[in-house]
């Protein structure tokens, strides 16, 4: 068989990968905040319902919506306290904005490497960054697998820690039975449009403890006090508040998403099955204690040697070809980005000349999963039926077979 990027005929069809996917329920719901003529969340119930229904859904005792998971995130670390000029560890390979959020509290960053088999943040590499300037942790739930939280846990009480856990990928997992997201002092989800729960934009922030709740309330909700005056500002917080149309689509968004998570779940484990088999391809290891991974990407890695050397850019330029909806994730490790290697730290700089000097930074297991290894399935080809999964792992076989037309 011809490879589609030679011309051949593609092995999967579109439309494999809707989204968003929306029905009359989103519609009724986003009339009803209109239509109820209250459109901030000051003002309206959709907000605050959708606060309670998705903590508990995730198992959290409060949760404050906010504007996108980045504002979940700045105002965690906010609302922690942590001191301008400490050091917040978190893994390289992530979203920039789990590092931006550290920078916009004019804190510092400090990447550490990730877990070949679970690229997510590696523990003995948090507890060999620690030292006296560190303040918090922050794993990244990545794809929507948790990270390791026995031993992030344990570190962070060892080493008197705050913990605050990017669960923007993370919607539905659980580690143990326990819902990720509000560990520690608290934990930022993403409503973002390529999000498995989407208004176009929005986030969450989790939390277990009182005390807290009342902070992260108040630093995304103008520095307010829920049991203070209007014009009474304590804090120095922001509008980070969230619309009551993205709460009313969001509620609907929800209710739809206990089965797709079941559907995306079942295709993952699928995939892991029959990927496991291929030559040069190897899923990510199983880890018995991740009771819920959210599947937001299904990620494999490849290996370019057993494909004759063929450059993972060829390998998902020709299997995109043959209609399977991926890439090949981030191209670099986070700290390589221009904004750390030049330092382009603003009205930061000063207290930034004491972060650690990123041009230099080499991580191997992060570089690796950029440069060769990771490939990534988006979630919503992961709400497919059986019959197209399959047709994912015969165009891997078509390209692994056909892999000399590429070299
Ligand atoms: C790991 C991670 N952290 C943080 C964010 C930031 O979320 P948002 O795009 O809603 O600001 C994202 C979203 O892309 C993410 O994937």
């Amino acid at each position: 068989m011809q490879l589609a990027i030679r011309g051949g005929k593609p092995i999967c069809k579109p439309p494999f990968d809707r989204w968003p996917i929306w029905g009359e329920e989103e519609e009724e719901a986003l009339l009803r905040a209109l239509r109820s003529g209250k459109w901030g969340a000051l003002h309206g119930e959709e907000v605050k319902k959708f606060e309670k229904e998705f903590a508990g859904f995730q198992g959290a005792e409060h949760a404050v919506a906010v504007n996108s998971g980045t504002a979940a995130l700045q105002v965690a670390l906010r609302a922690a306290g942590i001191p301008a000029g400490a050091e917040v560890i978190l893994p390289a390979y992530t979203f920039v904005a789990s590092a931006t959020a550290i920078l916009d509290n004019c804190a510092i960053p400090v990447f550490v490497d990730i877990d070949p088999e679970t690229y997510t943040i590696d523990p003995q590499a948090v507890e060999a960054a620690i030292n006296e300037n560190t303040a918090a942790i922050m794993p990244v739930h990545f794809a929507g697998r948790p990270a390791d939280m026995d031993a992030l846990e344990k570190i962070a009480a060892d080493h008197e820690l705050i913990l605050i856990e990017d669960a923007a990928q993370a919607w539905g997992a659980s580690w143990r039975g326990r819902g990720v997201g509000s560990t520690g002092f608290a934990g930022g989800f993403s409503f973002q449009s390529s999000k498995n729960i989407n208004a176009g934009e929005g986030g969450i922030i989790l939390t277990c403890d009182d005390e807290n709740i009342g902070l992260l309330r108040s630093f995304s909700n103008c520095g307010r006090l829920e049991s203070g005056l209007w014009y009474a500002h304590y804090n120095n917080g922001g509008n980070y508040r969230m619309t009551e149309f993205q709460g009313a689509l969001l509620r609907e968004q929800l209710r739809r998403y206990p089965g797709q998570l079941e559907q995306r779940q079942k295709n993952c484990a699928l995939l892991n099955e029959k990927l496991a088999h291929l030559p040069g391809i190897s899923p990510l290891s199983a880890d018995s204690r991740i009771t819920s991974h959210a599947c937001h990407l299904y990620i494999f890695r490849y290996s370019p040697p057993v494909f004759d050397m063929l450059a993972k850019e060829q390998f998902v330029k020709a299997l995109q070809a043959e209609g399977v909806p991926c890439s090949g994730g981030y191209s670099l490790p986070l700290y390589e980005q221009p904004l750390f290697r030049n330092r382009n730290f603003g009205p930061f700089s000063e207290v930034m000349q004491a972060a650690p000097n990123y041009a230099e930074q080499d991580l191997q297991h992060t570089r690796t999963a950029c440069q060769e290894q990771a490939v990534w399935i988006r979630q919503s080809a992961l709400l497919a039926p059986e019959e197209d999964i399959l047709r994912i792992v015969s165009a891997i076989e078509k390209i692994y077979e056909n892999r000399h037309e590429l070299l």
